[in-house]
């Protein structure tokens, strides 16, 4: 075995916010050991223990466990749901996270010290309140004294047929023995950058300060120190080969997954619209525009976001001959879940567990880049140069 697998071998792992274990599966396939895990959903938690053992997850509010029974753990993973910050105490910019389950992500943090830890949130996390939502949890997780580092990803660069993009964010406990490293970007996709961006990234004398955040912040970007830089990274280098949705329906669907009569008489109502959108077939919608109600989507292309919200389930796909919704089964492939992942929850609670979980395959490329070397970026005061990490 070489030295790397050994040192995976060794990570143990902490999965906050767990659902129905997206990270999990995802530390699984890197030979980490999860230690602990806890969720307050009753539906989540009986898939988790179903799928991992009794003792694997705690059911209960995070914010009443104290952090001090949680064991030791060198990677800490969570999708915290999104919660407005309060703007009481708020310094310029920055807001006050006390009181969210971001801030029980912080206080596990500030207790326990992992090396590294991996969280998932929304698109959107990079733009709310202009900006200062972002801002502030960069600051709550530089003043612990991590080195911080984001990127924008989409499922279907990761091999699923789904526009499904998730911000990842990561920390490295900052060493000062260590130089910076970025790890959620490549040298070759780095060469991408326009000379301005790439001269700010190894100045880190010019870098912004958080209390100055950007409205919208890029789609990649590292912070330490409570200054961050970044940039909206070209292209993704390693991307899978492309996977649709006819590569990944169920062949012998049930007719209770078929739209009614009376949902078949609005759809022949739609106008026409027949265009990909972002990799997704539009077919037809009531307004003929991008994405307007009773939309129709064909199967040439990926997915629309799968979510957990009751009305998208029945979002209507043309399938053949057939007008039907996805499958709980159509889910689990779409997320990169096991088909019968789910198995202990009804069909219908399925589309709402998988809808909020993190795509293992998403989660699996982040865990293993956190652990990876990185490329060294130069420190304040030092000369410009790029070099991988020891
Ligand atoms: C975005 S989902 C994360 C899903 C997970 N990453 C997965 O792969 O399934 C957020 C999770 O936070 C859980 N949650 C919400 N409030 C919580 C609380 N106060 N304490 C613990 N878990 C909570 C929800 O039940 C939900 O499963």
């Amino acid at each position: 075995m070489s030295g790397r697998s050994q040192k995976m071998k060794k990570i143990k792992t902490v999965e906050l916010f767990a659902g129905i274990g997206g990270f999990r599966l995802a530390g699984d396939s890197l030979g980490f050991k999860t230690v602990w895990a806890n969720d307050i959903d009753e539906k989540a938690y009986t898939v988790y223990k179903d799928r991992f053992g009794d003792c694997a997850i705690i059911k209960g509010d995070i914010r009443l466990i104290d952090p001090n029974t949680i064991p030791d753990h060198e990677l800490l993973s969570g999708g915290f749901p999104c919660q407005p910050f309060s703007n009481a105490g708020k310094k310029q910019g920055i807001e006050d996270p006390r009181g969210t389950l971001f801030q029980s992500i912080v206080d596990v943090l500030r207790i326990k010290r992992p090396r590294y830890f991996v969280l998932e949130n929304v698109k959107r996390l990079l733009e709310m309140d202009h900006g200062r939502h972002f801002s502030t949890i960069l600051d709550s997780l530089s003043a612990l004294g991590y080195d911080i580092e984001w990127r924008l990803l989409n499922a279907c660069h990761l091999g699923l047929a789904q526009n499904r993009h998730r911000v990842f964010i990561i920390g490295v406990k900052a060493d000062l023995r260590e130089p910076h490293c970025v790890r959620l970007t490549s040298a070759s996709e780095l060469s991408d950058l326009r000379p301005r961006e790439l001269a700010e990234l190894l100045s880190p004398e010019s870098w912004r300060s958080l209390q100055k955040p950007r409205a919208t912040f890029p789609t990649w970007g590292i912070c330490i120190d409570g200054h961050f830089s970044g940039a909206d990274i070209p292209d993704f280098h390693e991307k899978c080969p492309p996977v649709v949705l006819a590569d990944v329906m169920e062949k012998d669907v049930d007719s209770k997954f078929d739209f009614t009569e009376i949902t078949l008489k609005w759809l022949h109502k739609n106008t026409p619209v027949d265009r990909f959108v972002d990799g997704v077939e539009v077919l037809s919608n009531q307004g003929g525009g991008a994405r307007m109600g009773y939309t129709l989507f064909g199967t040439a292309g990926i997915a629309p976001t799968l979510t957990a919200s009751t009305s998208r389930h029945y979002e209507r796909y043309r399938v053949g001959n057939r007008y039907r919704r996805l499958t709980n089964v159509e889910y689990a492939r779409l997320q990169g879940f096991p088909e019968d992942h789910c198995r202990t929850a009804t069909i219908y609670d399925q589309y709402v567990l998988f809808g909020n979980a993190v795509p293992p395959p998403m989660a699996k490329w982040v865990m293993n880049r956190v652990l990876e070397p990185g490329v060294a970026i130069p420190s304040k005061g030092t000369q410009m140069r790029m070099a991988l990490c020891g």
